[in-house]
């Protein structure tokens, strides 16, 4: 025992959190998340590459390499100069041209879109998103309590473009930001036309609302490429690009192409989060592109994941019942099914994780919580085998309740 005085506190008294903090509570989605992570259960859920494509080989020789040879990978550093080169080439066989100046290299697609929040808005700002959207930049958003304007989608050819184009002319206060995913739409895996490409990026300039243009799917294309918004629209556009899908999520590499003014922004918003220590992850992923054929990687993702695309596009024709729909996604890793209305999707989870031993993502994960009837499938991290038995073991479910 010491004698020091020690201030008596009530043993239930903790410090009073952030108001947005306070609200935060586990949602029944992280709850059936959580019973999907059971080895027992079949999930269709997560966006997770499949880690048998992924270079594991190549990453651990390059890693190996840096290590050995660069003493100041392991240290503090400015973000790594030859990586850039790489990103600024991979961007250029896009249509993007880029200085160097403006690609600012970020711990993968997820902190770019934090720090461009930081960047562009203020507490309360609006933001136009679409009405199904990306979850992990909803939840990054909603800590500046924001007012969201939301678009619908087409599954044809993406956003509604003359809805946005009345929504931004009537709007009574700019919007701080429009937030879209031109290729293999997170969930709805739609990839937009070049025409609604080039209306939205003339609407960006016109009404002067910068544009984030998210696109981690780019590279896992299966029918035509289409060029990104940035190709069209340079000042106005702020383009977000990951190696996540592409060599692996763990290595947190990814960046933004961003007018160059706002670079030295980015930079210091970045240094308050993490002082830019990504210098491994990144002389890794640079190393492998020195050494490795990133293009026929590519070619091999591509066409193991559209053989995917197809097995389970087969299934979902064997196995569900007459009222549900989809489009067959032209990029990425999901399929989105429109369930007959009134079927409430979080519920249809819950008697699939019950019955089934399967489980997927309801509509209600995209819509900040709004809409009922629809699920996002997975098809690059189940084998062929599991994800037409997965859509086997919905499509169960769903027949007995629509019987
Ligand atoms: C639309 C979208 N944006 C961003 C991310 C985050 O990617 P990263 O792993 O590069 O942070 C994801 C991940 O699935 C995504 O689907």
């Amino acid at each position: 025992m010491h004698d020091d005085p020690v201030l008596q506190v009530a043993p239930d008294t903790l410090p009073t959190l952030s108001a947005w903090a306070q609200k935060i509570a586990p949602t029944p989605l992280q709850i059936a998340l959580a019973s999907a992570a059971k080895p027992s259960v079949l999930s269709l859920a997560l966006g997770l590459p499949d880690p048998t494509l992924l270079p594991h080989v190549a990453i651990s020789e390059a890693a190996r390499r840096v290590a050995l040879s660069n003493r100041s990978a392991l240290q503090y550093s400015i973000p790594h100069l030859p990586l850039k080169e790489h990103i600024r080439t991979l961007l250029m066989e896009k249509g993007v041209e880029c200085p160097l100046e403006c690609i600012f290299l970020t711990q993968g697609a997820q902190q770019a879109l934090n720090l461009l929040s930081v960047l562009l808005l203020n507490k309360r700002s609006l933001i136009v998103e679409e009405k199904f959207s990306y979850p992990g930049f909803q939840s990054l958003t909603s800590s500046f309590s924001p007012e969201v304007l939301t678009v619908s989608t087409s599954a044809r050819d993406g956003i509604d473009v003359d809805a946005l184009e009345i929504l931004l002319s009537r709007s009574s206060r700019p919007p701080a930001l429009i937030y879209v995913m031109p290729n293999a739409h997170n969930p709805l895996g739609v990839t937009m036309s070049i025409e609604k490409r080039i209306r939205l990026a003339s609407l960006a300039r016109e009404f002067k609302v910068p544009l984030i243009e998210d696109d981690p799917y780019g590279e896992l294309f299966y029918d035509e490429r289409i060029p990104p918004i940035r190709s069209i629209e340079s000042q106005w556009v702020y383009y977000v690009g990951t190696f996540s899908k592409l060599l692996g999520p763990s290595l947190r590499v990814g960046w933004i192409v961003a007018p160059e003014k706002h670079v030295e922004a980015l930079s210091v918003i970045k240094e308050n989060c993490d002082l830019n220590i990504m210098t491994y992850p990144q002389c890794i992923v640079n190393e492998y592109l020195d050494t490795n054929d990133l293009t026929l990687h590519l070619a091999h993702l591509r066409s193991s994941y559209k053989e995917r695309r197809a097995a389970m596009n087969c299934a979902l024709s064997d196995h569900m019942p007459s009222g549900v729909k989809w489009h067959v996604p032209s990029g990425g890793i999901f399929f989105w099914i429109d369930l007959p209305d009134g079927l409430d999707a979080t519920a249809l989870l819950i008697k699939c994780l019950e019955e089934q031993n399967v489980a997927f993502l309801p509509s209600q994960a995209f819509s900040r919580g709004n809409a009922k009837s629809g699920m996002r499938l997975n098809f690059s991290h189940p084998t062929p085998d599991q994800l037409v038995d997965g859509v086997r073991r919905v499509g169960t479910v769903l027949n007995s309740l629509l019987q």
